[in-house]
């Protein structure tokens, strides 16, 4: 059979794919549907055709999946945030834990790795403490916009439509946010149209609006709003932070970041302090956290909680055992485990984190944990002590080989993973079977209507190394 780009097929879904796209097969090609879901018939047109697959977008929908819901979200489809949304939640999960024991087996050649079910979250909406919306110049046109003749298509202040960089569906709620979130979101939106300045342009690499950043507190109710600009102009940017800590008291903290980078990252070159401190206080457990704008904190604060307990008890730490916290960020996990061991050694590459994580161990009083700043490529070969146990949490690619090669050096009596990308941890466990047996894995679902879950593998040496 051959297939030609725009032709209409009939399909029937079977399987989603890691990234959300359902996968359907034809004479032998996998079709990747968008926004199709396991047991949806459709018609589904041909979008691009590859040697070995083909992509396609649904037509019509001929009879949907018995496990479809009406998505909450009126971005749902269009919006690259929650692809998974018209999936019920109980199916998310078992489709979350599926990619990861095949990633296991297809990327680390790993089979009859013990993956538990994946432990739900507590709330599937209102979730994350932290949301990045990006400004364009070309705002992406919802589907049913795009017959209309809109002429205000020059501005959006949202989120990337699935899988791209440089279309922004124009947000006014996301619901993964709590509410008060979407206030501000539409009052910065509001002031930056009307500001005279223009939003950046993702491919012209012009224009002063770049991100806007908003993070919660839980514990406290309080919020953080960084805004992320080309350049300096405190005429515009200081008026934008005494309007937001008017309308909304529970806004503690104003910073503007500005960035001459090209790439789509909300980090700044510098930043500057508009209102209040530089950061937010946020409590997982007993513990409290004070949170900068350019830090890592895990996104879902609840979910953190259960992650961390999952990190303690794969550790299975004896009190006197030494830890080694590769990717430590604002020390964490290092203060989690603080109890249980005689001492807790952190290594980050942030500086400003660093600076938060040794915060953070006075704000708890604790004194066995120390932080060194630097690329763990680098900085790895001066840490001295072999540790017993070892953690690592390195962001979605996972390690530089030459940190796997120095890690097993070390040879540490037990390692936990823990990972966002079931790819790059399977590669990574995959690397290092040879030494490291994956005794059990345990997965938490911090983002829920996404593809994403995150993965908690603790390893054991091998008794023969
Ligand atoms: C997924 S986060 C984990 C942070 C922490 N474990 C937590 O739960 O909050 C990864 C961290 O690794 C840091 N990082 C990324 N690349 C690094 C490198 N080459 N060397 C040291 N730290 C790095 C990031 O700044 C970030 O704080």
């Amino acid at each position: 059979m051959t297939f030609e780009k725009g032709q209409t097929l009939e399909l029937e879904i079977t399987d989603l794919a890691f990234g959300g796209k359902g996968i359907a097969k034809l004479d032998g090609l996998t079709v990747f549907v968008d926004n199709g879901l396991p047991g949806d018939r459709v018609s589904a047109r041909i979008a691009k055709k590859r040697k070995r697959y083909l992509e396609a977008r649904i037509v019509d929908l001929l009879s949907p999946s018995p496990d479809r819901i009406d998505p909450a979200c009126p971005y749902s489809g269009c919006c690259g945030g929650c692809r998974c949304q018209a999936l019920s939640y109980e199916k998310q999960l078992a489709y979350k834990r599926q990619h990861v024991v095949d990633a296991f087996a297809h990327i680390g050649g790993i089979r009859d790795v013990p993956v538990n079910p994946v432990l739900p979250a507590q709330r599937v909406f209102e979730y994350r403490n932290k949301m990045e919306f990006s400004c364009t110049d070309r705002r992406w046109l919802l589907p049913g916009e795009m017959k209309d003749g809109i002429s205000d298509a020059g501005f959006a202040l949202g989120l990337h439509a699935p899988g791209t960089f440089y279309k922004v569906v124009d947000i006014d709620a996301c619901l993964l946010q709590p509410p008060e979130g979407n206030q501000i979101l539409c009052a910065v939106k509001d002031y930056m149209k009307n500001s005279g300045l223009p939003p950046y342009g993702i491919r012209s690499h012009e224009g002063f609006w770049r991100f806007l950043v908003l993070r919660h507190s839980e514990a406290r109710d309080q919020w953080l709003v960084n805004m992320v600009t080309a350049s300096e102009n405190p005429a515009v940017i200081k008026p934008l932070a005494e309007l937001l800590i008017k309308q909304h008291p529970k806004i503690v903290s104003v910073v503007n970041n500005i960035t001459a980078r090209k790439s789509g990252v909300a980090l700044g070159d510098y930043e500057l302090l508009l209102a209040g401190e530089r950061f937010l206080v946020e409590r997982v457990g007993r513990y409290e956290f004070e949170v900068s704008a350019n830090s890592f904190f895990q996104t879902n604060t609840r979910g953190a909680e259960v992650l961390y307990d999952t990190v303690r008890r794969y550790a299975g730490l004896s009190g006197t055992d030494t830890v080694l916290d590769l990717y430590s960020g604002i020390g964490t996990i290092p203060i989690w485990l603080s109890d249980a061991a005689a001492r807790v050694t952190g290594i980050e590459v942030v500086e400003t984190a660093v600076a938060d994580a040794e915060k953070n161990c006075r704000r708890n009083k604790i004194s066995n944990c120390r932080f060194v700043l630097g690329d763990i490529r680098k900085v790895l070969s001066g840490i001295v002590e072999r540790p017993d146990v070892l953690i690592i949490d390195p962001p979605r690619a996972g390690m530089h080989k030459d940190v796997v090669k120095q890690l097993l050096a070390m040879a540490p009596k037990r390692i936990v993973y823990v990972s966002c990308n079931p790819a790059s941890l399977a590669r990574d466990a995959g690397l290092m079977k040879e030494d490291y047996q994956v005794t059990e894995v345990q997965l938490v679902d911090m983002f829920p209507h996404t593809y994403h879950v995150e993965s908690v593998a603790q390893m054991e040496r091998n008794i023969r190394r």
